[in-house]
């Protein structure tokens, strides 16, 4: 009986520790480059050209280092490798630039709660590969990863030579291809595309709309690690703290009664 007790509070004290430290802040340090491959990378690549990486194409490009922080964060760089792999229509992204973030507030990325985060992310990544010649015939609103919803969609429309989208709080046009095979399409936008879903009140419970618009004067690193942190964030790291001393004392009660 004892025994069992003591295996089901370490296994809840476990838990709880996996919780606490998977609970790291997207301001999270950024992940170290990988370390220089092999002895002639530049052969290898060339050699196999393996699965295509999103965050590798991004990352060679240069200037998207906020937007693969925030994909490495919220784990979607993996989950579209993944689909990328599995998909048969493909997938397209708009990938807002550094400068795209850089206009943001200080502190904005870290406001977000995860699930928003997230949210972002899959908002600009439409499940379907879309070549620059067929975005005057695609049909509005286009579906984005984040849903099918009027909220979590946008329209894309062409203009000349501007391939321009709304999102009924963005309007922005792409700048460049930075990618294009068969099954993946990466296209740069120089603003970040907000859904109405994160940055309009919900309708079943209307609540105030978060300040959000346009900062008063650009900020040179939205995750510069004086930006404000997420006061939530802070105080759900507490919280789990006090469980894991409860948890502690607990098992020590056990262990020596
Ligand atoms: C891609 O899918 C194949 C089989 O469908 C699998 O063997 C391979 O491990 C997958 N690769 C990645 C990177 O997920
Ligand atoms: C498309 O975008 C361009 C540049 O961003 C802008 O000048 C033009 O007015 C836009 N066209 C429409 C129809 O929104
Ligand atoms: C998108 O297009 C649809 C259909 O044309 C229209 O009803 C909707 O208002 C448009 N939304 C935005 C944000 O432009
Ligand atoms: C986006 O453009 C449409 C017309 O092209 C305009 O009615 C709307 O006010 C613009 N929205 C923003 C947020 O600039």
């Amino acid at each position: 009986m004892r025994r069992q007790s003591f295996i089901s509070f370490s296994l809840f004290f476990f838990l709880l520790c996996t919780k606490t430290l998977g609970q790291s802040p997207a301001a999270a340090p950024v992940k170290a480059p990988p370390a220089a491959a092999a002895q002639t990378p530049a052969a290898q690549v060339a050699a196999s050209p393996g699965p295509v990486d999103i965050i590798k194409i991004l990352q060679k490009a240069g200037h998207f280092t906020v937007f693969v922080r925030l994909m490495q964060a919220t784990t979607e760089d993996i989950e579209l490798n993944k689909e990328l792999n599995t998909t048969n229509n493909g997938i397209t992204i708009f990938a807002p630039s550094d400068n795209a973030f850089s206009s943001l507030k200080a502190g904005f990325l870290n406001s977000l709660s995860d699930e928003d985060k997230t949210e972002l992310v899959k908002f600009h990544v439409l499940p379907a590969f879309i070549a620059s010649s067929q975005f005057q015939t695609v049909s509005n609103p286009v579906r984005t990863q984040a849903g099918t919803g009027p909220r979590v969609t946008l329209n894309v429309t062409t203009a000349g030579n501007f391939v321009n989208i709304s999102t009924g709080l963005t309007n922005t046009s792409l700048s460049s291809t930075v990618y294009t095979d068969s099954q993946l399409a990466i296209y740069q936008v120089d603003k970040v595309l907000f859904p109405l879903d994160i940055f309009t009140p919900k309708p079943p419970a209307p609540a105030p709309a978060p300040e959000l618009e346009r900062p008063k004067k650009a900020a040179p690193d939205v995750e510069s690690p004086t930006a404000a942190k997420d006061i939530s964030g802070g105080l759900t790291v507490a919280v789990h703290n006090k469980a894991v001393l409860l948890a502690i004392s607990v098992v020590a009660a056990i262990l020596f009664p």
